[in-house]
């Protein structure tokens, strides 16, 4: 079947392979994990080749049950890599060799291992994607369950940092939440694209042996065929597009973690993570280290540069397929192994956490309703840039007299305006602040409420 060195492509070759450019050359030590997918795409083929009588019927039982043994083997451990074994698509056909003989030199018949390829990594992704979607439901679900078990706990709302507004710890919650949905329907998108089917396009000029491709689709699952056959053997844009979803992702994990990083601190104390989910120092006993959402955050940065460098290989390609594409693999894999551990810490991390109540209705203080007391204003009839500045008047008022805003007296208050009566006493209430928001969207409890029952509808149409 091969010509020197046992290649595929050894019959115009005549000189050996340079020991460290074989190594260079050869993925099979990573996309040998696509061997199952390698043999669903080759048994679909074959069964196109019978319809077009390239293969007979026999000859074609012979092929699917050679690729089926090749697949045990490969499932119990079996199976073993000789040299020359380039990739994983010329491993199996090599063994197909082995186990039934010179027929098995039919199955590639109008086929490359461009074609091949491509198709291999799209099965190989949709079925990845399948899994990362659980992962993700699962983390979205501790996220609205958890806003539904905390809805009344207040915490102090940060805007560059700084303490801003009163909000609720379901509001935050709630808030990744939604990013994590958009992801989930991102995803989804991703996928219309990613289930279109290249094979039968050959190395790069197409088929010519009339192969069915509408059913090769049918049997391996696809929504369609590509239309042409340099940009199906050549697109990896479906790996940019879920690299680049990752990244989006990942950003969106990394800001939360972020956040509970800082709430984690002494200084914040709002939570206190489980110790299923953070470690000690060898050297510090105080320390309780909040390692898995670092990990987390750090582990971005990973993603974002595996899909960097990937963008990177493809922006210089000229058409059709150039060895360059082999890239895609280890991103892609490094891609999707972080982010099975990412998404199944990220959930554990949350749904295991503790929060303080009290250090969290602790951070909110006075001076976080100077806008409330603007607003007290605009409802007295005081234009807002008025009540803006008025409000600005008591904050410098109370600064200079060393008192928290609330402690301002009703007179104190009367001489900055005569539009403050007596209740407004009753702005100083954190609960009444966050109850005021209560358009679409706000942190008052229906609000929440009417989030979470969203949320919850989503994800069961998602069951
Ligand atoms: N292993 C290659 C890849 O993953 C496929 C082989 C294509 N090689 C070739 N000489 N056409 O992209």
């Amino acid at each position: 079947m091969a010509g020197e060195g046992g290649r595929l492509w050894g019959g115009r070759f005549t000189g050996k392979t340079d020991p460290v450019m074989e190594s260079f050359n050869a993925s099979i030590t990573f996309d040998k994990r696509l061997f199952s997918v390698d043999i669903e795409g080759s048994i679909a083929y074959v069964k196109a080749l019978e319809k077009v009588k390239i293969v007979s019927n026999d000859e074609m039982t012979s092929i699917i049950k050679g690729l089926e043994m090749i697949k045990e083997e490969w499932l119990s451990g079996v199976f073993k890599l000789q040299p020359g074994d380039e990739d994983i698509h010329t491993a199996n056909e090599r063994r197909l060799n082995e186990l039934i003989g010179n027929v098995a030199g039919k199955l590639h018949t109008g086929r490359s291992r461009n074609d091949q390829a491509a198709t291999d990594t799209r099965l190989w992704l949709r079925g990845k994607i399948m899994s990362l979607k659980g992962h993700l439901k699962v983390l979205i679900k501790v996220f609205v369950e958890r806003a539904n078990q905390e809805k009344d706990i207040l915490m102090p709302g940060y805007t560059h940092m700084q303490r801003a507004q009163p909000i609720r710890w379901s509001h935050w919650l709630l808030s990744y939440a939604w990013s994590l949905k958009r992801d989930f329907e991102r995803l989804e998108d991703i996928s219309k694209r990613l289930n279109i089917l290249p094979l039968g396009s050959g190395a790069l000029a197409g088929n010519p042996f009339n192969i069915d491709r509408k059913f090769l689709a049918e049997e391996l699952g696809f929504d369609n065929v590509t239309n042409n056959s340099l940009d199906a053997t050549s697109d990896r844009d479906y790996v940019a597009e879920f690299m680049f979803w990752a990244s989006l992702l990942m950003t969106h994990l990394s800001r939360w973690a972020e956040d509970l990083i800082i709430y984690s601190t002494s200084e914040f104390g709002y939570v206190l993570l489980s110790d299923a989910y953070s470690t000690g120092s060898s050297l510090m006993p105080q320390k309780k280290n909040p390692d898995s959402l670092e990990l987390i955050r750090g582990k971005s940065g990973r993603i974002i540069g595996d899909f960097t460098g990937f963008l990177v290989t493809l922006k210089g390609l000229p058409s059709t397929y150039n060895k360059d594409l082999q890239e895609d693999k280890e991103a892609l894999f490094d891609v999707c192994d972080t982010l099975d551990g990412v998404l199944q810490v990220a959930a554990g991390t949350l749904s295991t956490l503790k929060i303080d109540k009290q250090k969290m209705s602790s951070g909110l203080v006075p001076s976080m309703l100077s806008t409330d007391l603007a607003y007290y204003l605009v409802r007295k009839g005081v234009p807002f840039r008025d009540a803006h500045s008025l409000s600005g008047c008591a904050v410098k008022m109370a600064e200079d007299k060393k008192c928290s805003l609330s402690k301002l007296t009703f007179e104190d208050l009367v001489s900055i305006s005569h539009a403050f009566e007596a209740d407004v006493m009753s702005v100083w209430n954190y609960h009444e602040s966050v109850e005021q928001y209560q358009s679409t969207g706000g942190t008052s409890l229906d609000s929440v409420s009417n989030q979470i029952d969203l949320l919850f509808d989503w994800l069961n149409s998602k069951e």
